[in-house]
C-alpha cells in the first residue's frame, strides 16, 4: 500500500472524509506519520449486507454460516473444515518454515521489479511442492497453478516488493541492506501465498476447479499489477483476493468491506510560466508567483465546491516553489500535490479540473501554465473496489475460519493499493489481517522504518488465503 501518498496528505489544505453511511472518526487527530492510518471504528456494522454467494454445494448443506465448527469426523478431509486447514498450517514445522521464509525475505529486502532473489526463492519452494507455474511475468513475477487445470479460475495474490526505507528494528533478522525494507508486510503477503500453496496442494484432489497464485513485483511503485494483467495473470481467472497485513487489529483478526475500500491516488506537477523581472519594478514582469497563488486557492473550492459531501475526495497542494532570490519575481512557479477519490468518474472529474483551474487561474494572470499528471510513469493507481459478493464471501469464509467475533467490517480509507488494477478487471475481495501485538511491540503503521509484524499471523494468513480460493470453487455453480 501507498503510505507516502499517505504522508503527501498529511500536508493537505483540504480533507474530506465521509462513509457512506457515517462520518470516519478521528480518534486522535493526525500529526505524526505513526497515526495517519487511525481510520478503524470496529463498530462500524451498518455496512454489511444481506448478499449472499450462489447456492451451495452438496458438500456444504450442512455448513454453518455463523462460524461454528460443523464436521462429520467420517468425512474428515473431504470437504473444507477449519480444523482441517487450520490444522496443516499450524503444524510446528509449516509454521517455521512459514516464519524461515518470511525472515529470509525480510533480511534481504528488493524493491519493485529488483524481486530477483524474492522471485527465485518462491519458484524454489514451489519445485519443491512439485507445483507449475510460469515466469517471467511482468519482469519476476509469478503465476502457479494448482487443481484440476479446468475451469472456474479463481486468483489469490501477494505482493514481493519492499520499500527504499532504512530499517530501524533492531531484531536478529532485520534487513542486511541499506536503505531497503520490507515495511509494508509484502515479506509476510509471499509466505503466506507460499503457505496457501502448501495447503491447496494438499488438498488439490478436492479443489473443484483451479487456483492460480500470483506472485506479482512493484506494488509500492511501477503498477506492477497492471503489467501482470498485461502479461496474461488474470487469463480465464473470474474472481481474485488478495490480504495486506494491518497494525490496526490484534493478530489474526480479519476485516474489509464492500465497495469502495482504498482510494485512488494521483499526483500532479505544474509549471506556471510567468516573465521574470526586478521586483521593485513588478509591472515590467508577469509575475507567476501570484497566479500559482490564485491557483492554490481555487484548486481548494473542487471539493468543497463541487463534489458531491458524501463521495469523500481530497485534493492537496503540498509543494510550491518559485526559487529563492528575494529581490526578482521569477520566471516559472512549480506546484504539486496529489489528490484521491473513490470512484473511477470522480478521480478523473478532478484530474480534469486541477488542470482545469491551474491553467485558467495561470491565463488569469498573463502566465502560461502546463499540468503533467505522470500517466506515463505509472504513479495513477484506481480506486480498490470491492465486489460485494467477493466480499461476502470473505466475510463468511473468515468467519468460518477465525470466528465471528474475529472478523471486522472496516471503513474505507484514502491510502491507494495497485491491487486496484485487478478489481477494475474482475470481481475482486481485498482483505486486511492484523498484526498488532502489543506485546511484542508491532504496532508501527506500514511504511515506518518501526513497522514490524507478530509472525503468528503467517498461518492464519495462509490458511485465510488457502479457504477462501478453495470454498469459492466449491460454492461456484
Ligand atoms: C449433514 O450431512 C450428513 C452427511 O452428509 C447428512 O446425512 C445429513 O442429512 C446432513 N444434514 C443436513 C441438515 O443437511
Ligand atoms: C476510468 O476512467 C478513465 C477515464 O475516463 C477510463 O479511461 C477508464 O477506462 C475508466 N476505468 C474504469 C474501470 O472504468
Ligand atoms: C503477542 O506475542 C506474545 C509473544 O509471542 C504472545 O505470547 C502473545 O500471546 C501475543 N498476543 C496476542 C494478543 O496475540
Ligand atoms: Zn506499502
Ligand atoms: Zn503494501
Amino acid at each position: 500500500m501507498n503510505f507516502h501518498k499517505l504522508l503527501l496528505m498529511m500536508f493537505s489544505i483540504v480533507v474530506v472524509m465521509f462513509t457512506f453511511n457515517s462520518i470516519i472518526p478521528f480518534a486522535e487527530p493526525i500529526t505524526t506519520t505513526e497515526n495517519d492510518r487511525s481510520f478503524f471504528d470496529p463498530s462500524c456494522s451498518s455496512c454489511t449486507t444481506g448478499l449472499s454467494l450462489r447456492p451451495s454445494s452438496s458438500s456444504r448443506k450442512n455448513k454453518s454460516t455463523t462460524g461454528s465448527p460443523l464436521i462429520p469426523s467420517t468425512e474428515e478431509g473431504e470437504v473444507w473444515t477449519k480444523e482441517a486447514v487450520l490444522g496443516l498450517a499450524r503444524r510446528p514445522e509449516t509454521v517455521e518454515w512459514l516464519k524461515s521464509l518470511r525472515r529470509t525475505i525480510h533480511s534481504n529486502p528488493e524493491l519493485a521489479f529488483e524481486e530477483v532473489e524474492t522471485s527465485k526463492l518462491i519458484r524454489d519452494e514451489l519445485d519443491r511442492m512439485d507445483i507449475t507455474y510460469k515466469y517471467p511475468l511482468a519482469k519476476t513475477g509469478i503465476r502457479a497453478w494448482i487443481g484440476t487445470g479446468s475451469p472456474p479460475f479463481v486468483a489469490i495474490r501477494a505482493d514481493m516488493d519492499a520499500l527504499p526505507i532504512q530499517e530501524a528494528v533492531e531484531w536478529e533478522h532485520k534487513s542486511k541492506v541499506a536503505g531497503k525494507m520490507h515495511a509494508c508486510g509484502h515479506d509476510a503477503h509471499v509466505a503466506m501465498l507460499i503457505g496457501a500453496a502448501k495447503i491447496l496442494k494438499s488438498r488439490e484432489h478436492l479443489l473443484k476447479g483451479t487456483v492460480i497464485l500470483l506472485f506479482q513485483p512493484a506494488e509500492e511503485a511501477g503498477n506492477g499489477a497492471k503489467r501482470m494483467i498485461g502479461d496474461g495473470a488474470l487469463e480465464n481467472v473470474e474472481a481474485i483476493f488478495a490480504i495486506h497485513v494491518s497494525h490496526e487489529h490484534p493478530t489474526g483478526i480479519i476485516g474489509s468491506r464492500p465497495g469502495p475500500l482504498l482510494a485512488g491516488c494521483g499526483f500532479f506537477r505544474a509549471v506556471i510560466s510567468g516573465k521574470r523581472g526586478q521586483a521593485g519594478n513588478p509591472h515590467h514582469s508577469v509575475d507567476p508567483i501570484l497566479a500559482a497563488s490564485a491557483a492554490v486557492i481555487s484548486l481548494q473550492g473542487l471539493v468543497s465546491r463541487e463534489a458531491n459531501p458524501l463521495d469523500s475526495q481530497v485534493v492537496s497542494v503540498t509543494s510550491f516553489n518559485g526559487g529563492n532570490n528575494l529581490d526578482m519575481i521569477p520566471d516559472a512557479v512549480v506546484l504539486g500535490g496529489t489528490f484521491r477519490a473513490f470512484s473511477n468518474i470522480s478521480f478523473y472529474q478532478l484530474l480534469r479540473r486541477i488542470e482545469e483551474v491551474i491553467v485558467e487561474q495561470a491565463s488569469v494572470y498573463r502566465c502560461s501554465a502546463m499540468v503533467d499528471f505522470f500517466e506515463k510513469q505509472n504513479t495513477i493507481y484506481p480506486p480498490t473496489v470491492n465486489d460485494e459478493k467477493m466480499y461476502e464471501h470473505v466475510r463468511k469464509v473468515a468467519i468460518d475460519l477465525v470466528g465471528p467475533t474475529n472478523f471486522r467490517v472496516v471503513p474505507p480509507m484514502m491510502g491507494a493499493e495497485d491491487f486496484s488494477f485487478y478489481s477494475e478487471v474482475v470481481p475482486a475481495g481485498f482483505f486486511y489481517i492484523g498484526v498488532r501485538n502489543e506485546t511484542l511491540g508491532s504496532t508501527h503503521t506500514g511504511h515506518s522504518p518501526f513497522f514490524m509484524i507478530d509472525e503468528d499471523v503467517l498461518p492464519i494468513g495462509a490458511a485465510a488465503h488457502a479457504s477462501i480460493a478453495e470454498r469459492y470453487l466449491d460454492e461456484h455453480d
